[in-house]
């Protein structure tokens, strides 16, 4: 069983948060995908996240960090007024390192955003994606996530949207265990609380 630990990321995190969307884009394109590989991608931006207080960060028991997620409000490019108005919270940049994958983590941290939006007030749990990436969209299907719609962009290829109940939580691996440094060091989902 891997311990990882979440918490909110700080300007000391930058450079990490920076490594691992590098690292997701050679993954992706050794993979063939064209998903992120074509746009420039800054440290500045990164940080812009960092400062608003909507990026988390997850590392072993060791401190590296090996994966990151953002929650934030919805992108208008993307959704509309409307739906802007509905009480969701949307997940940006989701990245787990390679080495990670396939652990469960991915679905715990899934689950963990459920129940960030859930503390938000939200019912849905919401996310934009890579509009051509069908093995991106069967990940969010296969994970309780509903296709919306795909909106089209001038300048940017994201535009499939997808939601799932906030209160939803599939994550069902005992291989990997969050201990949650948002909320006291409680362990994630339910459990003792540790620090
Ligand atoms: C998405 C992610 C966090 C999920 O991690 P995870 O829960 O451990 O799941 P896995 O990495 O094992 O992926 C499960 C399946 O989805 C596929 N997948 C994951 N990301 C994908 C992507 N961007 N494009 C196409 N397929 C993808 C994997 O290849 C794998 O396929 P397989 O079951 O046929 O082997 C991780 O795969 C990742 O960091 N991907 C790259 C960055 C990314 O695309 N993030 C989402 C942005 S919306």
């Amino acid at each position: 069983m891997t311990t990882y630990h979440i918490r909110a990321a700080g300007e000391e995190d930058v450079e990490a948060v920076l490594a691992l969307r590098r690292h997701a884009e050679d993954w992706l394109r050794e993979a063939g995908i064209e998903q992120w590989t074509k746009s420039a991608y800054g440290a500045r931006v990164i940080k812009g996240w960092i400062g608003a207080g909507s990026t988390f960060v997850v590392s072993t028991d060791q401190g590296e960090i090996v994966a990151s997620l953002s929650l934030d409000a919805g992108d208008p490019d993307f959704w509309t007024p409307e739906e802007l108005k509905e009480p969701a919270l949307y997940l940006y940049k989701f990245i787990i390192r390679s080495d990670h994958r396939g652990s469960g983590l991915g679905d715990i941290l899934l689950d963990w955003s459920g129940y960030r939006s859930e503390m938000a007030g939200a019912l849905w749990l919401r996310l934009d994606c890579w509009r051509d990436n069908k093995g991106l969209h069967k990940y969010y299907l296969d994970r309780g996530f509903h296709y919306l719609t795909t909106r089209t962009h001038p300048t940017r290829m994201s535009g499939a949207l997808f939601e799932r109940s906030a209160e939803l939580r599939l994550a069902t691996s005992s291989a990997a265990t969050l201990i949650d440094h948002t909320f006291g060091g409680a362990e994630f989902p339910g459990g003792a609380a540790r620090n």
